[in-house]
């Protein structure tokens, strides 16, 4: 019994001496999370590396986490370990309050009339990227996307300047960056010696560099352009301080940071879902030929592909690129007869949040029609899909991201007929962000004619 009568969360039996449940979260954290949740209900606990963390599982307690205040359930405290590549100062290492103006400074950026501009920048990407693919050929999928998620943040958030220094061997640079992440930076970001936190930290300086020389030749200009860097520059404090250079770039790091590697693997998670069921794909093929009408694509007409976005929905359900949210408990949580203890951690996990059957009827079928209007399986509860977090830490950036993916595929399956040529695509939970184990690789064959309704001028020719 803890104080207050209320008893611990109860604790899931098993694990090993000081690992805990570790390595069985690492394995399979959906089958882990689960069997806590058939035996003790939609609040328990789980030990790793000595820590205790209380898992907060269903719609109902997904909301007692994401409504705590920060000074109950701490996300700076667990992102202490992205201090060395956002910056000091910036975001999690800064005051709650200071990181709330940061993150104000952002939404300028990723608002509807900015969303509008970014349409023809993504598709111009898009565009350039597959244009060297050829007649046919197969590649990596994950790593296709990884670099052309690569191109479309950089050109969108930081700007033509930035994008046309950034070469495709520069794209590692934001791998190297997340290859920083891992036991080791959760416990002391700073070690020395730690060969991935030196390249991590190489990165760092590098784009760092390369975004600075984007500012200074934006500080020269004489015209403002209406895009984020710029916002960034006339952005104030309350207190009426401009942001300092060393802020712009670490804000511009986080963004991509945050934005990048999540959308490449939820672009692959769609594609590998949807050439799996060739029926959905289908209608995906049939709805790109019903509302794209030429070679522009509109953000209105992106918003119409309901078909596409549905799938895209769904594999935000079966495959959330992040599979665990945590926090740092600062206060006890006091859930009815339950408290989940300061100085441990809670937990959430969209994956297997995201499989319970009573929230997502047979959960593990793929069927993203449970999202079309009538059935709305997401809408019954608050905080059931979460792929994109909720409360106060929702994600900003989920609009961009969904507006990007559904580009990417818009472009890619109008020009190439795909198909997979590896088979069973299990997600590798070993990693950060939750991509397809590899080896995923793709076929693809140009399309004789782009796939569109009425051909207008230029479109519709064999390639
Ligand atoms: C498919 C792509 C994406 C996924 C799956 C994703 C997922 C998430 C999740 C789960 C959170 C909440 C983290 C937590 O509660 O601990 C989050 C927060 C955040 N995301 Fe995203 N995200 C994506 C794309 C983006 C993009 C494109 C941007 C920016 C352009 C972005 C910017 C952010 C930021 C700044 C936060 C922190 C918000 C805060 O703490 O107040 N994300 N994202």
């Amino acid at each position: 019994m803890s104080a207050g009568g209320r008893a611990l969360a109860p604790m899931l039996p098993g694990g090993l001496p000081w690992l805990g449940h570790a390595l069985r979260l690492r394995e399979d954290p959906v089958a882990l999370l689960r069997e806590g949740a058939a035996r003790f209900g939609d609040v328990f606990s789980i030990r790793l590396a000595g820590t205790r963390v209380t898992v907060f599982l269903g719609p109902r307690a997904q909301s007692v986490f994401f409504q705590a205040p920060e000074t109950r359930l701490s996300a700076r405290e667990v992102y202490r370990f992205t201090t060395p590549i956002f910056g000091r100062g910036v975001v999690y290492d800064t005051t709650p309050a200071a990181m709330d103006e940061q993150m104000g400074f952002l939404y300028p950026a990723l608002r509807d009339e900015r969303l509008r501009a970014y349409t023809r920048a993504m598709q111009e990407e898009v565009e350039a990227f597959v244009s060297g693919w050829g007649d046919e050929g197969e590649l990596d999928l994950a790593a296709a996307m990884n670099e052309l998620t690569v191109f479309v943040a950089s050109r969108c958030l930081v700007g033509e300047e930035f994008r046309r220094a950034l070469t495709p061997d520069l794209a590692h640079l934001f791998h190297d960056l997340e290859g920083g992440i891992n036991l080791l930076g959760f416990i002391n970001p700073w070690l020395p010696l730690v060969p991935a936190f030196r390249r991590r930290d190489r990165a760092r300086a590098r784009l760092g560099a390369m975004i600075g020389e984007a500012l200074a030749a934006r500080r020269a200009r004489a015209h403002a352009s209406v895009d984020f860097l710029d916002a960034l520059l006339e952005a104030r404090y309350a207190d009426g301080r401009a942001l300092t250079d060393h802020e712009i770039v670490g804000l511009l790091v986080a963004t991509i940071f945050a934005g990048q590697h999540t959308s490449a693997v939820m672009a692959t998670w769609t594609a590998v879902l949807m050439l799996e069921h060739p029926d959905y794909l289908a209608r995906v093929l049939d709805e790109q030929c019903r509302v794209l009408d030429g070679e522009a694509i509109t953000l209105e007409q992106l918003r119409r592909l309901a078909v596409l976005e549905r799938a895209i929905k769904e594999a935000e359900r079966m495959h959330p690129p992040l599979v665990m949210l945590m926090r740092r408990i600062l206060e006890d949580v006091h859930d009815r007869d339950l408290v989940a203890p300061a100085g441990g951690l809670a937990m959430v996990s969209p994956a297997a949040a995201h499989r319970l059957p009573e929230v997502f009827a047979e959960p593990d079928r793929y069927d993203p029609d449970r999202f079309a209007p009538g059935r709305e399986e997401d809408r019954r509860a608050r905080n059931a899909l979460i792929g994109f977090g909720g409360g106060h830490h929702r994600c900003i950036g989920s609009a961009f991201a969904q507006q990007q993916i559904k580009m990417i595929w818009s472009v890619i399956l109008r020009r190439f007929e795909l198909t997979l040529a590896t088979a069973s695509h299990r997600p590798d939970y070993a990693t950060f962000v939750v991509g397809p184990r590899p080896p995923c690789r793709l076929r693809y064959r140009r399309r004789r004619r782009v796939a569109v309704a009425v051909p207008a001028a230029g479109v519709g020719q064999p390639a």
